[in-house]
């Protein structure tokens, strides 16, 4: 998709010649209030805008759209009135509020060219993100039939701060927002064209058109390096594994920061094979792979004071012939072992391998990202992600994770599930023999590859990654492009704090 061109309104919306204004509405008791902003649009109505949308039944709750004809109050044909939902104690609406109701505008303007938005004096970013992430639609595949895209939003200024502070921050969050577009792309591209291979190349060239140094390891490569797992989970396939390093060197790097994300372009379950129902869903095991590779590329653009080296494990987890089973002994990148009792846990194989190589660069933190266990689904939902780690860095992802919106909620590696993960033979097994913390456990997994004293987060991601229920807010059917907001916000935490 081509996202909407963003700019600050040089005249009050109001006035502006587009299709559509957007105003917020505040649920206030059981009905809609106006959020600010929109004072002038009221005023078109003649102070009426509030009973009208009461009689069209408004609420002003959040994804609550009402769309009203203007006849000829304005040069725009119709006022959408997106809700914001109830504000906090402190009787504000959050960025995110004003992010899901852009979202949801922007979705309700698919064959709309152009608007204005009033919501961008309620939080700017909110509103530019929020927008560019609603319009966003994915129909590479669509051989016809698709409504024209939005072209172009106005965003009213917000009244506080600078015309230079409102350019930088539209400037940043308008890349934000398309670095998630570019998650959701590669998650959205099925797995017949995104393969090992081309999702290497695809990576590679998004690296390349901004001078990163880039490095893709095929199946020779790696087996002459001993990336036992990435080649035990990937021989299955027709199309072989790769591993992708992407390095952005940003000039007075103040911190390195190793990232880390899942490339599995499928996962059937290999010989441990998964039920049919929903199997289609697995073309976004990918999720972790593609924020991060979004997220390197954005710390370029944004040129953060910092170093940051993308690891990406990319391989198709299928049955076959050649395919690893269960009583196999991989040996990891390392030399660490590893039996293999169940082939579907193979997210935790492939990131063993490129965890151990990230650890190579003597990085300050890791950051590795993964759609990693249903267990996640089963104990946070599809819209709060787990974190794990180590305590301190943990806590600060996840914190950040809920402050921009995305959601994430800290989990314990307790200690006593990794005895569970004992082999008859090998250094460890991949699962353990029973359903019980199975999130936990992948941590723990995960945790026996980590450098020593190494802060760093894990972020489960297999529900919020994407979205097979209805589109809320700016998130629509398909890939959601989750964890790259949250990377991005660590990454500006890090260079700012250290
Ligand atoms: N890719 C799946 C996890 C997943 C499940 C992601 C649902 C998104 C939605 C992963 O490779 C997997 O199969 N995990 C197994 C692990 C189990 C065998 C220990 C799981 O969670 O069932
Ligand atoms: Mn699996
Ligand atoms: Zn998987």
């Amino acid at each position: 998709m081509t996202a909407p061109k963003l700019a600050l309104a040089a005249t009050p919306v109001s006035e502006a010649p587009v299709d559509a204004i957007v105003v917020g509405t505040i649920q206030n008791g059981s009905g809609a209030v106006l959020a600010p902003g929109s004072e002038a649009v009221d005023a078109a109505f003649d102070g009426k805008l509030t009973e009208v949308l009461g009689a069209l039944g408004a609420t002003g709750k959040a994804d609550e759209i009402v769309k009203i004809p203007t006849l000829g109050k304005l040069k725009a044909a119709v006022v959408v009135a997106a809700g914001l939902g109830k504000p906090g104690a402190d009787g504000a609406v959050t960025a995110e509020q004003v992010r899901r109701a852009s979202g949801a505008a922007a979705r309700a303007l698919l064959g709309s060219r152009s608007a204005a938005s009033t919501l961008s004096t309620v939080d700017l970013q909110g509103a530019v993100e929020g927008t560019v992430l609603g319009a966003y639609s994915f129909t590479a595949y669509r051989s016809e039939g698709t409504r024209p895209e939005l072209a172009k939003v106005d965003l009213a200024a917000p009244a506080e701060g600078t015309t230079k502070d409102h350019r930088a921050t539209l400037k940043a969050a308008t890349a934000i927002a398309e670095a998630v577009a570019t998650a959701r792309d590669l998650v959205n591209t099925p797995p017949n064209d995104l393969y090992p291979a081309s999702f290497a190349d695809r990576a590679a060239a998004l690296a390349k058109s901004l001078g990163l140094e880039v490095e893709v390891l095929d199946e020779k490569a790696l087996k002459k390096q001993g990336f036992g797992g990435i080649l035990g989970v990937g021989v299955g396939s027709t199309r072989q594994p790769r591993l992708v390093r992407i390095t952005y060197k940003g000039a007075k790097a103040r911190k390195r920061v190793a990232l880390v994300g899942k490339g599995i372009t499928f996962d059937t379950g290999g010989i441990s094979i998964k039920p049919a129902a929903n199997m289609e869903q697995m073309t976004s095991d990918m999720g972790g792979a593609a924020a991060v590779i979004a997220s390197v590329v954005l710390a370029a653009k944004l040129k953060y004071p910092l170093e940051v080296t993308a690891t990406v494990p990319m391989a198709e987890n299928m049955p076959s012939g050649a395919a690893y089973r269960p009583g196999d002994v991989l040996t990891m990148y390392g030399g660490k072992t590893v039996e293999i009792l169940n082939t579907d846990a193979e997210g935790r194989l492939i990131l063993a391998d490129a965890i151990v190589r990230a650890g190579e660069d003597d990085p300050d933190y890791l950051i590795e990202t993964a759609t990693l266990t249903g267990a996640q689904v089963v104990a946070l939902g599809n819209r709060t992600s787990g974190v794990m780690g180590s305590d301190e860095f943990r806590d600060r992802v996840a914190a950040i994770a809920r402050a921009t919106g995305e959601g994430g909620w800290a989990m314990p590696l307790p200690e006593e599930l990794r005895a569970d993960l004992d082999s008859r033979l090998a250094d460890l097994a991949n699962v353990t023999g029973h359903r019980w913390g199975s999130m936990l456990a992948a941590g723990v997994f995960l945790a026996e590859f980590v450098p020593e004293g190494l802060p760093w987060a894990h972020i489960d991601i297999a529900g919020p990654a994407y979205n097979a229920g209805a589109p809320w807010g700016y998130s629509g059917k398909g890939a959601t492009g989750v964890p790259v907001r949250t990377i991005a916000a660590v990454l500006a935490d890090i260079a700012e704090n250290g």
